[in-house]
């Protein structure tokens, strides 16, 4: 891995792809442990388009069966949160009755998912759980617990495996940090 630059800004190798399957094999062994020989079918939700790697990955290890349901939403512009969430797409599938596990690619201050969560329970989910690959606890401070949480980073802006800066960055199979 060495230091790349997407528009104007540069970033360095942060996780390795290596790092990141070990890390995703951790998590998945977790909810292959909660989830198997329950007689539960959950809903995995993929929160696009950051989290489109991320749950591909976790999809293809678990031994339990699952379905597939998506979502887009948007709180980023350049490297900051703007604080609002937009949903330029809607839940791709139903949710009523339904244990749904959101995936996302990364937890920062929170927003995303507790808007998720709102939404979901008043479509009718039974239950919701939070798996998400990376998070900076130093800017979450909402109390919603988050179930699987792959590794905690500082509050740095990163780029890779799914997440981007202005939309480039997302195919790296590695976590690339922004330089300071
Ligand atoms: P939150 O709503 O503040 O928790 O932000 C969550 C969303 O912001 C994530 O799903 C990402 O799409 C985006 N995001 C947060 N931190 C980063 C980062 O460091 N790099 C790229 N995107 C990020
Ligand atoms: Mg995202």
């Amino acid at each position: 891995m060495e230091k790349i630059q997407l528009h104007d800004k540069f970033f360095v190798p942060y996780i390795s792809n290596n790092e990141l399957e070990s890390i995703i094999d951790e998590v998945a062994d977790r909810i292959n442990r909660d989830f198997e020989d329950k007689g539960i079918v959950p809903i995995f939700l993929c929160v696009l388009n950051g989290a489109l790697m991320f749950t591909a990955a976790i999809m293809k290890r678990v031994h339990f069966d699952a379905e597939l349901v998506s979502i887009k939403m948007s709180s980023y512009a350049g490297t900051s949160s703007t604080g609002t969430v937009l949903i330029p797409l809607g839940l791709t599938g139903p949710v009523a009755g339904r244990h749904v596990i959101i995936f996302e690619d990364i937890v920062d201050t929170g927003n995303t998912i507790v808007a998720l969560k709102e939404l979901l329970f008043s479509k009718g989910a039974a239950d919701v759980r939070i798996c998400t690959m990376l998070s900076k606890p130093e800017v979450y401070h909402k109390p919603d617990k988050l179930d699987y949480v792959g590794k905690e980073i500082p509050n740095r802006f990163i780029v890779g495996y799914g997440l981007d800066y202005n939309e480039l960055g997302r195919n790296l199979d590695g976590i690339y940090i922004i330089e300071q």
